[in-house]
């Protein structure tokens, strides 16, 4: 029984009725259900930093677009399944203003938030052929990927790439390909849950491996130009969002709208398909689709027979926000910048108290400051300072749910309020004097 922050018996009370063996096991919406719980029995809030949902209000450009778009009838009218032409446009242009590639309109495609852009890519590319059944992820990563591939009966194996950086990725992800198992590889740059973001170095060697084996890229952009080290967010202008599709035609980038523009609610993102990639045939996929094609097999397959395209007013909106971001009249990075400074803040606390940064470099640099990062404290495996962090009012998730080796948890900023930060502080204070 101990002095803290947040009365110990009510913490160990509903930590023992949730009915979890290992709360530090506890995915992120459990985690979620059961600070809600003891924030309300104790009247005391939480510093949270479990959940990464974007802490900005959205832009009114999207939103007045929206209701102008519902005002000119679109409700009634099926969208596209592919999208609204002007969108396809749009995001075409996007993705040449800020990662300085060629996309053909016609292979842009709005989904159903990022999410179902993978879900599209997996059902299709772990189909084209018979003996790539597995999809390899580069860990750690975020566990709904790898709930999707399970769901559709692919296999999957994975790594931690934190002994694997800069040339030594090379030949660990060949000793994967050279099996010829791995349909898909998939990562997210700047990496979700530990802000690592892969260098020119590591792209090319994804890309050119993908090549030589013949294996789809997925690229999962969900914090597109996040890396705030540099500023990515002049249209027409370097330095550009890295990606690996400057070193392989096989690439399906993933782009949220989620994060980078705080559109979250709207359940629309964006998929970009390389063109020499979309209009490959693989005559595998007439066991599943009325197309050999990849593209067609995507939007007018899987799609269709899931989602349907996404809301059409939604759609208006992104393209009202594309386009004002395209011709340099919004600039969305300067909102979300933010959270830059809210993990250079918080991470200062930690480290001041004893606490490390577990994926604390890219390589030869500092690991920048973004919407996540990752803490660990001597003595603690990521579970048990999950849970003992819970008295101190501070929540987060554990990195053993996201295919991480290392011992840790995952903190996110996009929750912590300006004024939070002196509580933030004088709790991490009482956890160092307790430990
Ligand atoms: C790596 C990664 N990909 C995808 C998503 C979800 O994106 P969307 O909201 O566009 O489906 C998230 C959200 O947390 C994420 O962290």
């Amino acid at each position: 029984m101990k002095n803290t922050p947040i009365d110990y018996n009510t913490v160990s009370k509903a930590i023992k009725e949730s009915g979890h063996e290992c709360v530090g096991k506890a995915s992120i919406r459990e985690i979620k259900f059961l600070i809600d719980t003891i924030e309300k029995k104790s009247g005391d809030k939480f510093v949270r930093m479990e959940m990464g949902i974007p802490g900005f209000p959205a832009s009114k450009i999207a939103t007045d677009a929206e209701k102008q778009a519902l005002d000119n009838g679109v409700a009634s009218l099926y969208p596209n399944i592919d999208g609204v032409p002007e969108l396809k446009t749009e995001i075409s242009r996007f993705v040449k203003n800020y990662i300085n590639i060629d996309v053909s309109p016609k292979a842009c495609i709005p989904t159903v938030g990022s999410i179902n852009g993978n879900y599209g890519t997996f059902m299709v590319a772990g189909r084209m052929d018979e003996k790539k059944d597995t999809v390899l992820f580069i860990d750690p990563g975020f566990p709904v990927h790898k709930q999707l591939v399970k769901m559709l009966g692919l296999k999957q194996e994975s790594f931690d790439v934190y002994n694997f950086r800069g040339a030594k990725l090379k030949e660990k992800l060949e000793s994967y390909l050279k099996k010829g198992n791995i349909s898909v590889i998939l990562y997210s740059n700047p990496n979700n849950p530990t802000w690592i973001c892969f260098n020119d170095e590591e792209l090319r060697i994804i890309g050119e491996l993908a090549t030589k084996y013949d294996v789809v890229v997925e690229e999962d952009l969900a914090y597109f130009a996040m890396d705030f080290r540099k500023d990515m967010s002049k249209p027409g202008e370097p330095p550009y969002q890295p990606s690996v599709a400057n070193y392989t035609d096989n690439y399906v980038l993933m782009i949220s709208s989620s994060k980078a523009f705080s559109y979250a609610g709207q359940r629309v993102g964006m998929m970009c398909i390389s063109d020499k990639l979309f209009n490959r045939d693989f005559k595998r996929l007439l066991n599943y689709y009325s197309t050999s094609n990849f593209g067609h097999a995507v939007a007018y397959g899987t799609l269709y027979a899931t989602t349907s395209g996404v809301t059409h007013s939604a759609q208006y909106g992104l393209l009202a926000l594309l386009k004002a971001t395209n011709n340099g009249e919004y600039n969305p990075w300067e909102v979300v910048r933010k959270y830059g400074e809210r993990a250079r803040k918080a991470k200062k606390l930690f480290t001041d108290n004893g606490f490390n940064i577990v994926y604390d470099t890219d390589i030869d640099q500092p690991i920048a400051d973004g919407f996540y990062f990752t803490i660990s404290y001597p003595g603690f495996t990521g579970e048990q300072l999950l849970e003992e962090l819970m008295y101190y009012g501070v929540s987060a998730i554990s990195l053993s749910t996201t295919g991480s080796e290392r011992e840790g948890l995952r903190a996110c900023v996009s929750f912590i309020a300006d004024n939070q930060f002196p509580q933030l502080e004088e709790r991490l204070k009482k956890f160092k004097e307790n430990h």
